[in-house]
């Protein structure tokens, strides 16, 4: 909060939360950074994009959840990605808006145009319609009863996994988080710990600053022994890690040189190089 409130200056014009963070899978506190939008009143925006079609249901399971959308005042603006937790296929997203005069800064109008009065609700032009429907089907699919369903789940087997992580020893979990766990290690070398499990075919997110990787807990893991299997794996994982703390290959190598440039613009090179090798044919 004192950070975000020391960074506003006379050309802020909005401040950002997430409910939760990608990362850590932390839901910043939004009623306090709202408030303080409000009080400056510049904008707000609730970044629900992974949280937008959980933290509702989760609340209504019971399950302590701060609330990050409309009910309060300073929320200006929101989003929710209807593929993640709405399981809806890509292509299709929402941005809500408090009302329709901050909406219409995304409108697109051309009034001088040869070709007729041209105007679009959003910057990009022609959209597949087919997509929206699908989304819409999904939703009603799903209804209340299926999305209560998959969150009760998501958030028993979320907290199977927190359970599992923190009985090992050399494990730490980041912050106090629902389903999106992030864990590190002060002892080993949590990419590799990340590389043995691939190699187990579970596919953790790495993440820095500071070295982590988390499991983004979805419907798929809450089939039966899916949770148990993955504490097991995990075990296995640091067991072998603490014993061959050289093992080789993978992602471990390439997180570590990372960390290691100071220079961030040659790691972005990188990365272009990456997408560039990706487009040879
Ligand atoms: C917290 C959060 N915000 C926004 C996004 C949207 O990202 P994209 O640029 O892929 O739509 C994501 C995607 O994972 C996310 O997790």
């Amino acid at each position: 909060m004192a950070a975000t409130e020391k960074a506003i200056t006379r050309k802020t014009i909005i401040i950002v939360g997430s409910a939760p963070s990608f990362p850590h899978g932390v839901v910043d506190p939004i009623k306090e950074l709202s408030e303080l939008a409000r009080k400056r009143n510049i904008g707000f925006h609730t970044d629900a994009c992974l949280g937008g079609f959980i933290l509702p249901w989760a609340e209504r399971l019971g399950y302590d959840i701060p609330p990050f959308d409309f009910r309060l005042p300073g929320v200006t603006s929101m989003s929710a990605d209807t593929h993640k937790y709405g399981y809806a296929s890509k292509g299709t997203s929402v941005i809500l808006y408090r009302g329709p005069e901050l909406r219409h800064y995304q409108y697109f109008k051309s009034t001088d145009w040869p070709g007729g009065l041209y105007f679009s609700s959003t910057l990009a032009g022609s959209r597949p319609g087919a997509l929206s429907a699908a989304c819409w089907a999904a939703l009603v699919a799903m209804g209340k009863n299926g999305y209560m369903e998959a969150v009760k789940k998501i958030m028993e087997t979320a907290t199977k996994v927190k359970e599992g992580i923190r009985q090992i020893q050399d494990l730490y979990i980041l912050g106090d988080p629902l389903w999106v766990i992030a864990f590190g290690s002060e002892t080993l070398n949590i990419y590799q710990i990340m590389d043995f499990m691939a190699e187990k075919k579970w596919s953790l997110n790495g993440l820095h600053k500071p070295p982590c990787v988390h499991i983004c807990v979805t419907l798929r893991h809450t089939q039966p022994g899916i949770a148990e299997r993955f504490i097991a794996d995990l075990n296995t994982a640091v067991e072998y890690v603490r014993k061959n703390p050289d093992m080789k290959g993978g992602m471990a190598p390439v997180y570590g040189l990372a960390s290691t440039i100071p220079v961030r613009r040659i790691v972005g090179d990188l990365l272009e190089k990456y997408i560039d090798l990706l487009y040879k044919v």
